[in-house]
């Protein structure tokens, strides 16, 4: 091992030009959970490394590492990121952290998991741990993408988890899958915030609207998606938490963008 806190990439997948996801080894001694996130990298040019954040998108059980990253054509880590290959290594520090755990949220009824672009990442995680279908009845998984192939990692996920041998009993009938497109035909279209100031989200499951009292929801993509949707969270009532003092939602950003 060259790198310091060196990992071992396992296998590659690209699924657009924007889009991929990739396993690594998992350091031994590394305990998360599920919904945390680390700082990944590789060694830059000056010698020194080139770190960013990354949810882990694999649940804290498995025996490697997953993410699912953008291809920022010329951002500094992901610009080299995306040729990594099986065999290759990348840099990984061990201290995960973050908002979207279990932890964070006041026991509930129905939970709702809001993403928008690579914010799914943190949700491939949670969607696979046992906790999740332990803690509630009904999980609704909402992703927002551009286009449709944006949607495929997050559906290859939940198309895996019925048939997966650790919780696809337990998932049984509490999972919904709303995947919405902006920019693409597909069979639901628009964001999930206008979805939900019309109704149409909660009409097309069959539930009632946000209710403090049973939904809990967690949140990640774009900065102002997640400010979107937090405003419609306290507008019907419910509150964010924290690690320390657990509510009703918490919020966690799937990349920091320009100016912000
Ligand atoms: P940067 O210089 O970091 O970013 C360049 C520009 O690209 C940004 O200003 C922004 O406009 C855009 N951008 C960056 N990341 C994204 C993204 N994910 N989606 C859309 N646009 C983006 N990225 C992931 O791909 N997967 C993750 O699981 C992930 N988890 C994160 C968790 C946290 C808590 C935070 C703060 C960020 C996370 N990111 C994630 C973003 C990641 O840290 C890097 O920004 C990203 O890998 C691009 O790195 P870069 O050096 O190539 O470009
Ligand atoms: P739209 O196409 O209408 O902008 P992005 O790639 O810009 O991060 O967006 C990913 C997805 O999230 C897109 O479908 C985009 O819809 C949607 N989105 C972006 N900003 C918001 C927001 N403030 N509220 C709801 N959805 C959003």
């Amino acid at each position: 091992m060259t790198l310091p806190d060196a990992q071992t990439v396992t296998s590659v997948k690209h699924y657009t030009d924007r889009l991929f996801a990739f396993r690594v080894t998992r350091p031994q001694s590394l305990r998360f959970r599920s919904g945390e996130f680390v700082m990944i990298g590789l060694m830059g040019d000056n010698g020194k490394p080139l770190l960013r954040a990354y949810s882990i998108a694999s649940p804290s059980w498995d025996e490697e590492l997953e993410f699912y990253s953008i291809k920022v054509p010329d951002g500094p880590l992901t610009s080299r990121l995306q040729h990594i290959q099986p065999g290759d290594q990348i840099i990984l520090r061990p201290k995960p952290v973050g908002t979207l755990v279990h932890d964070a949220l006041l026991p509930g009824k129905r939970l709702w998991l809001f993403a928008t672009g690579t914010g799914f990442a943190p949700f491939a995680s949670l969607l696979r741990d046992p906790d999740t279908w332990d803690k509630y009845d009904q999980v609704i998984m909402t992703h927002t993408c551009r286009e449709v192939a944006e949607l495929t990692y997050g559906r290859e996920i939940v198309e895996s988890l019925k048939g997966d041998e650790l919780i696809g009993e337990m998932v049984g009938d509490k999972l919904v899958y709303y995947p919405t497109t902006t920019r693409e035909q597909s069979p639901k279209m628009g964001r999930i915030t206008t979805l939900i100031e019309s109704g149409e989200v909660f009409r097309d499951i069959g539930i009632p609207p946000l209710d403090p009292a049973v939904d809990r929801a967690m949140v990640c993509g774009s900065l102002a998606f997640n400010l979107d949707i937090k405003a419609l969270l306290e507008k019907a009532g419910l509150r964010e938490g924290a690690n320390s003092d657990p509510a009703e939602f918490v919020v966690e950003k799937a990349f920091v963008g320009d100016g912000v």
